[in-house]
């Protein structure tokens, strides 16, 4: 039995525990890769922050030893994919995706099987599985274009997102059969709440994910995903904004605009259901425990990440 001695020191034993975060990743040769949805404080100790595309390219680019992904598990899993010598870490197995979750590889294999010859792209919030059964991966920065790439004969089937493929159908012209699968974080905003908030501050811009429902894209002035949001607030002339995605992007907006009035989109309850309740589960503490043990690591069969990557790079040459 190991002594008191050997034990390895708890997280809440640090005063400084971003200080000894930050010592694990230099000890590790680790490098901490955070989506814009992250709590404040792991976005802060991240050495890459960036929205799903911008991740996946870092991930594939890194010469770091370990990478370890603060955000959700499709994401650590495509990091996997393109990366496969390194050891990925996540500091919660647990941190999924209703998306992905929605969108089971028997049912999708089923769907595929009843469109014969029909292209499928798969949004990259989706399982390394489906990924695997499809012909291009696409994310919310890179969606229109790979739509647009598809030879205009052929039959376009689009997983998981529904409200992504709508907005793309209108956006493109371009018909589509869409798996019926939701964020159930987008689809919390409530339009009549964003009405009230739009009296009271006349001028402000109304940003969107195109992950939210018709009725809130059609009232936004500008749709994007969360880096292009980002880019829109710090670029645009106006001084007040209505943000309509995850509020965990109000960080690094505040921080690249911090004199301009940001204002998160609220929730049709009066809950935190604007917040990813995956991605929030997440934690500093669990960022050191995973660099301290090396572990929950993400593994992956060669023969399912062969796969998987064939459409991922088919994305990237596009992007
Ligand atoms: P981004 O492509 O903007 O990173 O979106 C990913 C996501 O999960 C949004 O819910
Ligand atoms: Fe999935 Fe929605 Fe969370 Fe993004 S915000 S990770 S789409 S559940």
């Amino acid at each position: 039995m190991a002594t008191l001695a050997e034990l390895p020191t708890p997280a809440s034993d640090f005063a400084d525990l971003d200080e000894e975060i930050r010592r694990l990743k230099r000890e590790r040769n680790a490098v901490l890769l955070a989506h814009y949805y992250q709590d404040s404080e792991i976005q802060d100790l991240a050495d890459f922050i960036g929205d799903s595309l911008q991740l996946a390219q870092a991930a594939q680019r890194t010469e770091a030893d370990v990478i370890l992904f603060a955000g959700v598990h499709f994401m650590a899993e495509t990091a996997k994919i393109l990366n496969p010598t390194r050891t990925v870490l996540v500091p919660d197995f647990k941190a999924g995706c209703s998306l992905a979750d929605g969108c089971p590889v028997d049912r999708f294999r089923a769907w595929k099987a009843r469109h014969p010859g029909a292209v499928v792209i798969s949004y990259i919030n989706c399982s390394a599985e489906v990924k695997a059964e499809s012909d291009y991966i696409c994310t919310s920065s890179n969606a229109e274009k790979i739509v647009r790439a598809v030879p205009a004969e052929k039959t376009i089937l689009f997983a998981p997102d529904k409200n992504l493929g709508r907005y793309l159908i209108k956006k493109t012209g371009r018909d589509m059969l869409l798996w019926q699968c939701s964020c159930i974080v987008h689809e919390t905003f409530s339009l009549k709440k964003l009405e009230a908030i739009l009296l009271q501050h006349p001028a402000a811009k109304v940003i969107a994910h195109p992950e939210c429902e018709e009725a809130l894209l059609d009232r936004a002035h500008f749709i994007g995903s969360t880096a292009a949001l980002l880019k829109f607030v710090e670029a645009d002339p106006a001084n007040e904004f209505v943000v309509v995605t995850e509020p965990g992007i109000l960080h690094q907006m505040q921080k690249r605009a911090p004199h301009k009035v940001l204002i998160p989109a609220p929730p049709e309850a009066n809950c935190a259901c604007n917040e990813c309740p995956f991605m929030r589960l997440n934690t500093p503490e669990k960022v050191y425990l995973a660099l301290r043990d090396l572990a929950p690591e993400l593994e992956m069969a060669e023969e399912l990440r062969d796969r998987a990557k064939l459409p991922i790079e088919r994305m990237l040459a596009l992007s």
